[in-house]
C-alpha cells in the first residue's frame, strides 16, 4: 500500500539522523523542544523564589498534562493523576482494594503483563488476594474466553496488560468490561504499550483504571506515568498508598484523619516530579498534532506489511497476525535475540528483544517506508530463521 502524504515532523527528533529508530514500544526519540522545555523549567527554578514558581506554573501542571494525556486515553478532563511511574500508578490502585474481608478478593491477571503487575499482585496475596494468571498457549495470545471464564463474582479486579510488552497481543477491552460490570468487578488496564500508537476509549469503554507511562510512544522524557481513574470513581476509593498531595485541602497542613481530594488528585502521593512533566509536554503536543487516527492507521498499515515480508522470508512472527489483535510493534523470533540487536544496532537499526519471542521492532510515526524496508531488508540479510 502506498504511503500516505502526512507530515512525519522528523526535523523535530534530532536523534533520528543517526539511525532507524524502531524503538517506541522501548524509549521514544527526544523531540527537540523538549530542550526548550526543560530549559523553561530550570528558569523558572532559577527566577523565582521556589515558592513562586510553585504558585505561577508547577502546582497546576500535573492537572494539564493529565488532562493532556485523559485526551489520548479517550477520558474526561480531570480524570488522569500523574504518577511517577505506571508501577505506583497500579499500586496505588492495588491499595484501594480490601481483600482481607470479602469473599471478592480475586484479582484475574494475564500471563503477557510486564513483571510489575506480576510482582505487585502478588505481594497482595499476604493481604488475601487471590491471584488467577490467566495463561498464554503459545506465549503470543490469550484468548478472550478464557479471559472472560475467569472473571465471576469472587472476582474484585481485572488487571491486564492492554497490550503486552512481550507480544504485542491486544485484548478486547470492551468485551472485558462488559463482562467484568456484569459481575461487579472492575477493570485496570496497563496501556502503556498502546497510547500513542493506537486509538483508546476510556469513556466509551466505561473503564474503571488505566495506567501507563509517557517515554515510550509519547515520546516523552522518564518518570511520568500515569493513572485514568472512571470520574465517578473518584469520590469513593481511598488509596492506602497516599500523601499529603492527595488531601482535599493540601496547604492546610491538617492532622489525620486524611480528607481526600474530591477529584483525581486523591490518588497522588507526594511532591510531583516537575522536570518529567515539563519533559513530557513536547511529546504529547505533537503526539496530539500529528493525531491518532493518523498515527494508529499507520502503525497498522506498516507493522501488517513488516509481517507480511516476515512471513514471505519463512520467518517467526511472535505477535499476532490480525491487526486488531496487536498493538504497534512486531516480534521476529531469531536464535540469538541480544547478538542480532547487537549486529543491527552496528548498521545503525536500534531495536531490541525480549526472552521468549526473539527482536522487537516498532515503526511509529516518525519513520519513513524507506526505513522501515531498509530495516526489514538489513535483517534478512543477517536472520537464521528459527
Ligand atoms: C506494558 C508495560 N507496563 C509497565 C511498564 C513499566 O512501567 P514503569 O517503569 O513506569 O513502572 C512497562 C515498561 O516497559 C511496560 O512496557
Amino acid at each position: 500500500m502506498a504511503a500516505p502524504n502526512i507530515d512525519r515532523r522528523r526535523a523535530e527528533f534530532p536523534t533520528l539522523v543517526s539511525g532507524i529508530h524502531l524503538l517506541s514500544h522501548s524509549l521514544g526519540p527526544v523531540p527537540r523542544s523538549a530542550r526548550d522545555s526543560l530549559l523553561a523549567y530550570y528558569q523558572a527554578w532559577e527566577q523565582h523564589t521556589s515558592e513562586d514558581a510553585w504558585a505561577a506554573r508547577w502546582w497546576e501542571l500535573s492537572r494539564q498534562v493529565g488532562d493532556r494525556i485523559a485526551r489520548i486515553l479517550g477520558g474526561a478532563p480531570g480524570s488522569v493523576q500523574i504518577q511517577p511511574n505506571a508501577s505506583i500508578a497500579l499500586a496505588s490502585v492495588a491499595s484501594c482494594f480490601d481483600f482481607a474481608s470479602t469473599k471478592r478478593n480475586k484479582v484475574v491477571t494475564s500471563a503477557l503483563d510486564f513483571p510489575s503487575m506480576e510482582y505487585i499482585w502478588q505481594a497482595q496475596r499476604t493481604l488475601g488476594a487471590t491471584v488467577e494468571i490467566v495463561g498464554s498457549p503459545e506465549s503470543i495470545t490469550i484468548p478472550l474466553e478464557n479471559i472472560l471464564a475467569a472473571i465471576d463474582d469472587t472476582t474484585s479486579l481485572v488487571a491486564m496488560s492492554h497490550t503486552s510488552f512481550r507480544s504485542s497481543y491486544r485484548v478486547d477491552a470492551k468485551a472485558i468490561v462488559e463482562r467484568a460490570h456484569r459481575v461487579g468487578a472492575r477493570v485496570l488496564l496497563d496501556v502503556y504499550q498502546s497510547a500513542g500508537t493506537i486509538e483508546l476509549d476510556a469513556n466509551g469503554w466505561g473503564i474503571d483504571f488505566l495506567i501507563g507511562g509517557t517515554i515510550k510512544w509519547l515520546c516523552g522524557g522518564p518518570a511520568c506515568g500515569y493513572l485514568y481513574v472512571r470520574p465517578d470513581l473518584q469520590r469513593d476509593l481511598q488509596p492506602r498508598l497516599t500523601g499529603w498531595v492527595a488531601h482535599d485541602a493540601p496547604f492546610d497542613f491538617a492532622p489525620s484523619p486524611m480528607r481526600y481530594a474530591r477529584s483525581v488528585r486523591r490518588f497522588a502521593q507526594g511532591t510531583p516530579s516537575i522536570p518529567a512533566l515539563y519533559s513530557a509536554l513536547p511529546g504529547l503536543q505533537i503526539i496530539e498534532e500529528v493525531g491518532l487516527d493518523t498515527i494508529a492507521r499507520e502503525s497498522r498499515r506498516r507493522t501488517e506489511s513488516m509481517i507480511e515480508f516476515g512471513l514471505e522470508q519463512g520467518w517467526t512472527i511472535n505477535s499476532p497476525r490480525d491487526a486488531n489483535d496487536r498493538g504497534g510493534s512486531v516480534m521476529i523470533g531469531v536464535a540469538d535475540g541480544p547478538a542480532m540487536v547487537d549486529r543491527l544496532a552496528e548498521r545503525k537499526v536500534f531495536v531490541d528483544c525480549r526472552p521468549g519471542v526473539g527482536l522487537r521492532i516498532s515503526p511509529h510515526f516518525f519513520n519513513t517506508d524507506e526505513e522501515v524496508e531498509e530495516a526489514m531488508m538489513i535483517l534478512s540479510q543477517l536472520i537464521d530463521p528459527i
